[in-house]
């Protein structure tokens, strides 16, 4: 299915207007996996020719990114969002992939979540409009370089976390420094319980930053937002009592007039582990003093995975609402056979994603094209450059042979390849998506 069409002159065409801009990069040897003998074609050009992953001349190990199963996931986020009205700010940090955040721009999306300076001037440069930063930022020169920003363009909202006065000090100082016009809006940080990451544990503490902000001239105080993923020890019912909390911040700072200056006042959580939570908290958030825009920032499901976000995603408590597709192959090849139950991939860490657990093989592709279960191989442990395979007594695999791997966790897969074959389900590589990591 095609990506919905943005009208000409909306955020998202300008985001996929610039995003186009990476077709006209050489598909030289700086990206893992590409056509030697396309070296001399721009990733445009390699894209437009239709080649085959398996026999168009690329090389072990390459990732693939289904075509079907990423537009697939990026639809399913886009209703379950607009059902449940939801506005969506997908976390980009995940794939870092400019024509990634202009696809989700196109499906709808509000704008694009980002962790820290340097994702946003990716995201800048390649048009996102509205970036909602989900992270404390006191660095003197990245807010140096945002006051610029936000004063160049009127377009540009950022919407960026507070955590404590100190914070808010250093963001005013800077911004005063570099003569800022417009003030960079703020939302507050609640933090997930004691022993969490970031963000003020109390309404008290809450209520400080709030005061705080006031007495700046810099900032203006939008709204509150957090991350139920680092609920310690999550289950339902503790990311809920969270989620009420919040909930219970926004209300107070609203009842103490502290969002006098929001147009809107903005609620936001919510990655891919825990949105069905998040989206009954949302529905029942009290009437606040001005409208609510009640944002989501889900950033793994985009390609999701066969691992973690497998056995977590909330689709799997509600399959009637949907469900996401893993979307990701890394494809390997047997590069040794040196003992009977062993074998060796020429895929390691450098490729696969292993923090959370190592990669699983799923399919064998023989010399001769055909495609079996991968039965009875297992990665036991990854080097650099190689993974280390069990094969059991009476499994076919032979040197040579491809071995597609399923691995687990999206953020660990995209930040190992600068330029990732999209390909349909028959192996045709109909487009490369650029990271900028
Ligand atoms: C603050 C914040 N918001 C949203 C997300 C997105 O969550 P997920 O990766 O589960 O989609 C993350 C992920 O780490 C996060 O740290």
């Amino acid at each position: 299915m095609a990506a919905p069409v943005p009208s000409p002159g909306s955020a998202a065409s300008r985001a996929v207007a610039a995003a186009a801009r990476l077709a006209d990069e050489p598909a030289d040897h700086r990206f893992k996996g590409l056509p030697p003998n396309a070296a001399d074609r721009t990733l445009g050009e390699l894209a437009a020719e239709r080649r085959s992953l398996f026999t168009g001349g690329f090389t072990t190990p390459v990732l693939a990114l289904s075509a079907e199963r990423l537009e697939h996931n990026l639809t399913a986020l886009a209703d379950y969002t607009a059902r449940h009205g939801l506005a969506f700010a997908p976390h980009g940090k995940t794939s870092m992939a400019p024509q990634l955040f202009a696809r989700q721009l196109q499906h709808g999306a509000w704008g694009i979540t980002l962790a820290v300076p340097h994702q946003v001037r990716v995201a800048r440069a390649y048009g996102v409009p509205r970036i909602f930063l989900a992270n404390e930022l006191v660095d003197a020169a990245a807010l140096r370089w945002l006051a610029a920003e936000l004063d160049a363009d009127p377009d540009f909202r950022l919407v960026c976390y507070v955590d404590s006065p100190q914070g808010v000090a250093l963001m005013d100082e800077a911004l005063r420094a570099a003569g800022a016009r417009r003030p960079v809006e703020v939302v507050i940080e609640l933090g997930a319980g004691a022993g969490a990451r970031t963000g003020a544990r109390t309404q008290a503490e809450c209520a400080a930053v709030a005061e705080a902000v006031a007495a700046t001239g810099t900032l203006r105080l939008v709204g509150v937002a957090g991350y139920e993923g680092e609920v310690p020890d999550a289950d339902l019912a503790a990311v809920r009592g969270w989620l009420r909390q919040l909930a219970e911040v926004a209300a107070a700072l609203d009842a103490a007039g502290h969002f006098a200056d929001a147009e809107e006042i903005v609620v936001s959580a919510g990655g891919s582990a825990w949105f069905d939570a998040v989206a009954d908290a949302f529905a029942e958030l009290p009437e606040l003093s001005a409208p609510v825009l009640k944002l989501l920032r889900s950033g793994a499901y985009v390609s999701h995975d066969d691992g973690h976000y497998h056995r977590l995603t909330p689709f799997n408590r509600h399959p009637d609402e949907g469900a996401l597709q893993a979307a990701f192959t890394l494809w390997t090849q047997v590069v040794s056979r040196p003992e009977a139950g062993q074998a060796f991939l020429n895929a390691g860490k450098r490729d696969a994603a292993y923090d959370l657990e190592l990669p699983q093989p799923y399919a064998v592709r023989g010399t001769d094209g055909t495609v079996r279960p991968a039965t009875g191989l297992a990665v036991t442990g990854l080097n650099d450059q190689h993974a280390r395979v069990r094969v059991e007594e009476g499994t076919a695999l032979e040197v040579g042979e491809w071995v597609g791997l399923g691995m687990s966790h999206p953020c660990t897969i995209f930040d190992k390849w600068q330029a990732i074959p999209v390909a349909d389900a028959d192996g045709t590589v109909t487009d490369l998506i650029r990271t900028f990591f």
